[in-house]
């Protein structure tokens, strides 16, 4: 009897679903079959009052029954949303070449940072770092710059606000403030690359930012000279543009290096023609450099006159400009997409 009854009920809920045309009728629908007033339900919860094995067959039957209606309201669904949609406007055109995903890559900085790591410790240095932001000490005093010196203009410094005590801080103005910090806690020989990023408050043009990247090389032992220096830079250059380069040495003055030079190379964006980046003049200011001026290994704790070495301080970011002939220093830092991208 109840079987038949919910065969009926099946029979005439999916003849009115054919005549159901949109998403109301179709709730109205649901709620009249499959509801929980609906005739159905109520005669589903008659089904556990039956007779043990009438219960089994009739529970069987029900439960596929209203799957079938559950099918058949999912299907009418489907079916409803699909023919509001305009399938000529949606079409996949499946030939179509796909977008590509945008992977990112370490910025050219970064990439430079590496190549010149590798071909130093390929020569058997260690590569050290320290703090980006510094005590005035490190960064100036320990590096035998006199208090209220004019050489402490030569790089114009950002200052911290905030002064502990007397002592004062300032985002870094080059590398050389690791130089007494690793010397503080070493004994030569020794053979060193620092790099890192260093700040100055200075004006910006195609060859000067105000945050850049500088690496440092000290090199402390009994029998360091300025010979072993102009090999060694020879070396780098020769290994890192991959042909030979032109350099020259000046005469200059830093504090903490005595004699100093400052270090310039031909310059590979215009082969020494001239260019706005070497401002016609077709060498590039690359670093600074000099013997380590006896004063600064009295600061890190050695004796005067037990060790000898040099130092220098090279444009990290000059040489990737050279590398890949970047005419203006501001791309480098300007978080330009367009412009990381290729490298
Ligand atoms: C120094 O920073 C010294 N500490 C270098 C040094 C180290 C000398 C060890 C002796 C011994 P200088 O201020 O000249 O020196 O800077 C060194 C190099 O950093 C420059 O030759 C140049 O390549 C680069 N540089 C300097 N200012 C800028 C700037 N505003 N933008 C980009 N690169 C710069």
């Amino acid at each position: 009897m109840m079987l038949e009854r919910l065969n009926a009920i099946k029979t005439e809920a999916l003849e009115k679903l054919a005549l159901v045309k949109d998403e109301a009728a179709l709730r109205t629908w649901e709620n009249t079959y499959l509801g929980r007033k609906s005739e159905f339900n109520s005669l589903l919860k008659g089904v556990k009052e039956l007779p043990d094995e009438e219960r089994k067959q009739v529970g069987a039957q029900s439960n596929a029954l209203k799957q079938a209606l559950y099918a058949a309201l999912e299907a009418a669904r489907g079916a409803l949303a699909d023919s509001g949609r305009d399938w000529e406007v949606e079409r996949i055109d499946v030939t179509l070449p796909g977008q590509g995903h945008m992977t990112g890559h370490l910025h050219p900085i970064t990439q430079i940072e590496h190549e010149i790591e590798d071909i130093f410790t390929s020569m058997g240095f260690g590569i050290a770092d320290g703090p980006e932001v510094e005590s005035e000490w490190f960064n100036f005093d320990a590096l035998n710059f006199p208090p209220d010196h004019p050489a402490r203009d030569m790089q114009d410094a950002f200052w911290l606000e905030k002064q502990w005590g007397k002592k004062k801080y300032l985002p870094r103005t080059h590398t050389s403030s690791v130089q007494v910090r690793y010397m503080q806690t070493h004994t030569p020989p020794f053979q060193i690359i620092i790099p890192g990023r260093i700040f100055r408050n200075e004006a910006t043009d195609a060859s000067h930012e105000h945050t850049f990247h500088q690496f440092e090389c000290l090199v402390v032992g009994d029998k360091v000279s300025v010979a072993n220096f102009k090999h060694l830079a020879e070396t780098f250059f020769t290994a890192f543009f991959d042909k030979k380069i032109e350099v020259r040495l000046r005469p200059s003055f830093f504090p903490f290096t005595e004699p100093s030079f400052e270090f310039d190379v031909n310059c590979l964006l215009c082969n020494g023609v001239g260019c706005p980046v070497c401002k016609g003049t077709g060498w590039l200011e690359i670093g600074g450099a000099g013997m380590v001026h006896q004063n600064v290994f009295e600061s890190a704790g050695y004796k005067r006159n037990e060790y000898q070495g040099f130092a220098w301080g090279f444009g990290l970011t000059r040489l990737a400009m050279m590398k890949y002939k970047i005419t203006d220093i501001r791309l480098l830092m300007s978080g330009d997409l367009r412009f990381t991208q290729q490298f």
